[in-house]
């Protein structure tokens, strides 16, 4: 049996005609640029979101550096991230010259350590980015008094968890701004690269839509300095269609995994195997993580066996060449460097079949190193 990671052309056979006529339209239209459906999407994602404004802009690593930009980080400024995350939230605020300033994960969640980040805490810091990984959301409670007490921006990367909440809150409306993501793989994915800004403050909302479009307003009067950031039309009116099985994909996520959880209790394997631990109340399962001893040996053996799985991060951030002028060393993030070492994803996409996750289970039994 063959179970890829991700199944994209399973997912896009279901709603091929509600796609291809969307994406015939804008052709019809001929407004590719900034046409109706980008605003008309960030209508709708504002709305999914709770939050009072959404900017359409070219990608989620976008949606990071115009929010950094918006809200005034600029060079000599420190930002605080979790060093176990994909590396643009990191370099967004490197690409600024201000200086990402690592912190440790919780070893249940992935999600920064809300203990840790006081002490990081210098005269320089502006922000902090919490990372809502894997589709569950960070404990937003400590980090936003922390935040208050410092008088600190936050900012929401939520590039993998559209629709997650934290207390009955929204991924990407508990904060200054919230960070998205259309990257194909992500719940809501595009056909291409894209991303959203969520805000609640008209003014972030009104720079970042100026930022987009190289600072300009009015049109060629620039009196802050922006870029091409812009969502595609074509884009836009893909996720409109999208958009309206976003619920239904994200129950079929956490349908697979509380059948994961089942098969790997039933099968005996959860001495071994560390499950996703939910700690907020809404995960959305962008992916469904393990964590287990002999972790490079499990993945070859299930790759032989044609299935397909991910190693999301294999190098913390505070180790990686681009940041050694940092001074950071090994070890000084333990539990994001044990992670490293020590965890897979497995396929959870919404097309999953049991019969597949089932075969995933039993071959991972068959492991008898595990
Ligand atoms: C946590 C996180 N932040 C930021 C990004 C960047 O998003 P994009 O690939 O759309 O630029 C991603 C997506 O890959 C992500 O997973």
């Amino acid at each position: 049996m063959q179970v890829p990671f991700l199944d994209l052309k399973a997912q896009y056979k279901t709603i091929k005609s509600e796609v291809d006529t969307a994406i015939q339209s804008v052709i019809e239209g001929q407004h590719f640029i900034l046409g109706a459906e980008v605003s008309e999407l960030e209508k709708q994602v504002a709305e999914y979101c709770h939050c009072k404004f959404a900017i359409g802009v070219s990608s989620g690593t976008d949606a990071l550096l115009t929010s950094l930009m918006a809200l005034g980080i600029e060079a000599k400024d420190e930002v605080i991230v979790p060093t176990y995350t994909f590396f643009a939230t990191a370099g967004s605020v490197s690409r600024l010259g201000a200086k990402p300033v690592f912190v440790d994960i919780e070893k249940s969640t992935y999600n920064i350590n809300p203990d840790l980040i006081e002490k990081k805490i210098t005269e320089k810091t502006r922000a902090i980015i919490p990372v809502h990984l894997y589709g569950q959301c960070a404990e937003m409670e400590p980090i936003l008094k922390i935040a208050q007490k410092y008088n600190l921006k936050t900012i929401e990367d939520a590039a993998q968890a559209i629709g997650s909440e934290s207390d009955g809150k929204r991924a990407g409306s508990m904060s200054d701004t919230g960070c998205f993501s259309f990257f194909p793989s992500k719940n809501l994915g595009g056909f291409g690269d894209g991303g959203m800004v969520t805000t609640n403050d008209p003014a972030i909302a009104e720079k970042i839509r100026t930022l987009r479009t190289h600072g300009s307003k009015p049109k060629y009067y620039h009196n802050i300095v922006g870029g091409n950031f812009r969502l595609d039309t074509i884009q836009a009116a893909v996720l409109i269609v999208k958009l309206r099985h976003l619920d239904k994909w994200t129950m079929a996520r956490q349908e697979n995994a509380n059948r994961y959880n089942r098969l790997f209790e039933e099968s005996g394997l959860t001495d071994n195997i560390q499950i996703p631990v939910i700690k907020q109340n809404r995960h959305i399962f962008n992916q469904y993580v393990i964590r287990l001893k002999n972790r490079d040996k499990l993945q070859a053996g299930l790759k032989e066996k044609g299935i397909g799985t991910e190693i999301y991060y294999s190098v913390p951030l505070h180790l990686q060449g681009c940041f050694k002028g940092l001074g950071y060393k090994e070890r000084d993030c333990p539990v994001a460097e044990e992670s490293a070492r020590t965890t897979l994803a497995l396929p959870i996409y919404p097309e999953l079949t049991e019969e597949q996750q089932k075969y995933v289970v039993e071959c991972i039994k068959q492991d008898k190193d595990i």
